[in-house]
């Protein structure tokens, strides 16, 4: 995690084209001035991406690097909702008035819209607490020592004269040479500018004279103190005022123990209780984010402050409020905790001289599992005809990208036009969930029947895209939700006779689609209700469908010259097993008003025929018959006769043709009664044939079980022509070839087509026998 420290920082390019702008909104930029550093707080939010800063003096603006911050002063501190930037009083380009009134100038600089934009920024303190003789940073990426320039000298072996120091450094500062010391090694000594190119700042103020060096230079010092860490960096100053040698030892050294964590979920951080030398027991501060806390609240937040063998340990439970959490995703969803601290050390040497040491340290837990995993919670309620899931809680810095509904993708936010919700939804202790509700009718829902059971199994597959903010490293979150239904129940129409047909109505129900509704053989579309003349409408209340009189998919039963019988039905199947679940029927009388023939699916021809240019003038059509004398009408009046007779009998003629059949027969006026009635002298000018026409493919039962059974009702036709003299001899004999073609009907004869489809249960069946001619 320590890399994070200075992702902030980005090195501003000569050239770089950055807009000025003098004012930030309000709320954004928190500048507080604390003991010993400024702080400047900005929302992530307004950044958007890492600021980047300038600290700026008269002499010019120089960009804050991760190794300019190190080497003059700066830390930067990247947090959850706000990166911080910390400058020490005596950083290299704050202004300083005696050491009480420090002035900070900078740029921050910021992109917005893909363009930089740069605020002048100034922050100007006082520090109320006073400096101690000797003060000690230990910022997370530098140390930095402090000594009062004027200090008495109680061992009284030498009057201190800093203000010659003072003087003589800052007229030749080459006369200056400073000497490091590693372990027993005495370096060779350097000017000052030297040591400023390694890193090294030495700096004197109105009274005091700062030492400042980044971790882990050539020159520090490792070693351990009782088991902990320590870096140190001891330097010597000197210089050489003709026989008076001027010598200032400053050594800084800071505990880098990088923490730890115990058993009891403590973050522990140590360090030596004397990395200066100290008469009496250190009197000890903590602070935390940047805020010293008394100590009656840090023993109720749990911190605890021991000191053994030398050492002194903090623990912070991690559970500790101050810290500041972040989601992390590795495998699976975790989080951790950083404490961002300060330990601060007053120490007296035997001279009663006070070293404030002030330790800063970021300690970070290791990875912890959420206090509560995150689920995808079945919700579902079954009444409710919708799956229901919860996904939670998540943390604040977790957010729902997209969800895959059984591979359909959902991205977030979602168009409120889809059927399915998602909803997020907050709760007061800051984790926050997402309920989706997916209706069981729609069609993302995968249904399963098990015929055993009898129940439908809806499925539900779920897999949740979520993200990490503000890094957004995503993971996923799969779960599949199963619901068992059993009370589907297939829809049911209303039916209605009417003079022109039969009308059906549905009301729409959620799970219409699991149904296949279909006329006969033939799904129910607005495609097929074109083809076969249907009225159909469909809206989302309701499906309504009007079947005209003699369309296809009507059967005709007790045909009397007065009315006869249509049923229609419509069939509803199960779209996912395809098995007829029910089907509504409905049979209403109609009256007869016209012509009208019927091929059964069990060899009957049923005709209703206007024969009143079918008789001789004077004749009657119950006196007519078919080409067998002896089969005439079943039911006759002035103009109308009904034929009722099975295919093959009453002298019918069969033809075959490409792939279907033809059977035909003729009504006539009976020759019986135009020769034994005087009065009936002429002709009639029609000849009226009636034909039915099967198709071979659905006749395959007339060859194999010898029983006529068609798979479709056959077409039929009633045939006019006018009577020539030669039918005269012909219409005698049955084997006369009869013009059946469409195109010698003619315009003005009236014909009628019915087609029926066959009936669900078998209707009787007659024997026939093929007779080919
Ligand atoms: C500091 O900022 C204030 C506005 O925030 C401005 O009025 C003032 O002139 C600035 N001072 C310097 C020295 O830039
Ligand atoms: C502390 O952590 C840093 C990086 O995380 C590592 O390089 C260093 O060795 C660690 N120091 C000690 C003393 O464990
Ligand atoms: C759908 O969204 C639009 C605007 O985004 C809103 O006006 C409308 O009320 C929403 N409809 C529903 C049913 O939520
Ligand atoms: C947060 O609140 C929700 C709703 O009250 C609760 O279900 C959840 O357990 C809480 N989470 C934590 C971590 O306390
Ligand atoms: C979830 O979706 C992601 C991205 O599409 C995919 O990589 C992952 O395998 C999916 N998980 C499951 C269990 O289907
Ligand atoms: C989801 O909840 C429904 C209704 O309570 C229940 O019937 C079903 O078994 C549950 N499914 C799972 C996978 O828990
Ligand atoms: C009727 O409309 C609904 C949608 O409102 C649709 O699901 C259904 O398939 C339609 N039915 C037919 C027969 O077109
Ligand atoms: C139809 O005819 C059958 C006999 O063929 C008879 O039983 C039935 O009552 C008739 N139906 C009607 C409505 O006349
Ligand atoms: C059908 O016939 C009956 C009596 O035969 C009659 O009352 C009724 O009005 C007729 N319907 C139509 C539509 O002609
Ligand atoms: C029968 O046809 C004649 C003309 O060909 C017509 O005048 C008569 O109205 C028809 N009868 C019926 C009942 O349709
Ligand atoms: C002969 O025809 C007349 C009228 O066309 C009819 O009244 C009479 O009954 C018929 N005679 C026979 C024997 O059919
Ligand atoms: C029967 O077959 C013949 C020859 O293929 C064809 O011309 C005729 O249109 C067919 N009739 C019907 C009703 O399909």
């Amino acid at each position: 995690m320590a890399s994070w420290l200075f992702f902030g920082f980005v090195v501003l390019l000569l050239g770089w084209s950055t807009a000025k702008c003098s004012s930030v909104p309000d709320g954004v930029v928190h500048m507080e001035c604390h003991d010993r550093y400024f702080v400047i707080a900005v929302d992530s939010s307004f950044t958007g991406g890492e600021p980047h800063f300038d600290a700026v003096d008269e002499t010019g603006i120089y960009p804050i690097t991760p190794r300019y911050a190190a080497k003059c002063g700066y830390t930067m501190v990247p947090l959850s909702d706000h990166v911080e930037l910390r400058a020490s009083y005596f950083s290299c380009h704050t202004d300083n008035q005696d050491d009480t009134l420090f002035t900070f100038n900078f740029n921050m600089i910021v992109t917005h819209e893909e363009k930089e934009v740069a605020y002048e920024l100034n922050s100007t303190c006082s520090p109320s607490l006073s400096w101690s003789p000797r003060e000690v940073t230990c910022e997370l990426n530098y140390m930095e020592v402090s000594v009062r320039s004027e200090v008495s000298c109680p061992s009284g072996t030498m009057k201190d004269d800093w203000n010659a120091l003072k003087t003589a450094y800052s007229s030749t500062t080459s006369d200056w040479q400073v000497m490091f010391h590693r372990a027993e090694e005495q370096l060779q000594p350097m000017s000052l500018s030297e040591a400023r190119k390694q890193d090294y700042v030495f700096e004197v103020t109105g009274g005091r004279l700062v030492f400042r060096t980044p971790y882990g230079q050539r020159n520090s010092v490792l070693t351990e103190v009782n088991d902990v860490p320590v870096e140190m960096v001891h330097a010597t100053l000197f210089s050489r005022q003709s026989w008076v040698v001027l010598m200032v030892d400053m050594v800084a050294a800071c505990s880098k123990f990088n923490g730890s964590s115990d058993d009891a979920g403590h973050v522990v951080w140590k360090t030596p209780e004397a990395l200066y030398a100290s008469l009496d027991t250190t009197q000890l501060n903590i602070g935390l984010g940047g805020e010293r806390v008394s100590q009656p609240v840090a023993t109720e937040r749990g911190y605890v402050l021991e000191m053994h063998n030398g050492i002194i340990q903090i623990s912070i439970p991690t559970s500790s409020e101050g810290g500041r959490r972040k989601s992390f995703v590795r495998d699976n969803l975790y989080e951790f905790y950083t404490f961002d601290f300060y330990l601060e050390q007053i120490l007296e040497d035997e001279d009663r001289v006070e070293t404030r040491l002030w330790s800063h340290r970021m300690l970070t837990t290791p990875l912890l599992p959420l206090p509560l995993p995150v689920v995808a919670e079945n919700q579902t309620d079954p009444e409710k005809r919708a799956f229901s899931v919860y996904l939670g809680d998540l943390p604040e810095d977790v957010e729902l990208m997209a969800v895959q509904i059984n591979g359909h993708e959902l991205t977030m936010p979602t168009s409120n036009t889809s059927t399915y919700t998602i909803t997020r939804v907050v709760h007061p202790n800051s984790t926050h969930g997402y309920s989706l509700k997916v209706p069981f009718n729609d069609p993302v829902v995968i249904y399963e029947f098990s015929k055993e059971d009898a129940v439908y199994r809806c499925e539900l597959g779920l897999n949740f895209t979520l993200i990490v903010l503000p890094e957004k490293k995503s993971f996923y979150h799969f779960e599949t939700i199963v619901t068992f239904l059993t009370d589907i129940s297939p829809p049911v129409f209303d039916a209605f006779c009417s003079d022109s047909g039969i009308s059906f109505k549905l009301d729409h129900q959620p799970l219409d689609y699991l149904w296949e509704i279909s006329v006969g053989s033939d799904p129910l579309t607005s495609d097929l209700a074109a083809r076969h003349g249907y009225v159909m409408s469909n809206d989302s209340q309701s499906l309504q469908l009007h079947a005209p009189l003699f369309t296809p998919g009507y059967r005709y039963k007790n045909i009397t010259l007065k009315g006869f019988l249509g049923t229609f039905e419509i069939l509803v199947q199960n779209r996912i097993t395809s098995e007829l679940q029910s089907s509504t029927v409905k049979t209403c009388s109609f009256n007869t008003t016209g012509e009208l023939i019927v091929c059964s699916t069990d060899g009957r021809m049923v005709v209703v025929a206007n024969l009143s240019q079918a008789v001789p003038s004077g004749g009657i059509p119950a006196r007519t018959s078919l080409r067998n004398r002896n089969c005439g009408p079943k039911d006759a009046d002035d103009t109308m006769a009904l034929f009722s007779f099975p295919l093959n009998v009453c002298g019918s003629s069969i033809k075959i043709g490409k792939g279907n059949v033809t059977y035909q027969n003729e009504i006539s006026y009976n020759k019986k009664y135009v020769d034994n009635n005087d009065s009936v002298v002429a002709e009639a000018p029609q000849r009226v044939i009636v034909q039915c026409t099967y198709h071979l493919a659905g006749l395959h039962r007339l060859f194999s079980a010898f029983r006529f059974e068609s798979d479709t009702a056959g077409a039929g036709a009633i045939v006019r022509t006018a009577r020539t003299d030669a039918d005269v001899q012909s219409s005698t004999t049955t084997t006369a070839a009869v013009q059946t073609t469409p195109a010698a009907y003619g315009p003005r004869i009236p014909r009628m087509l019915l087609r029926a489809f066959p009936p669900r249960q078998n209707l009787g069946h007659s024997r026939v026998q093929l007779n080919m001619i």
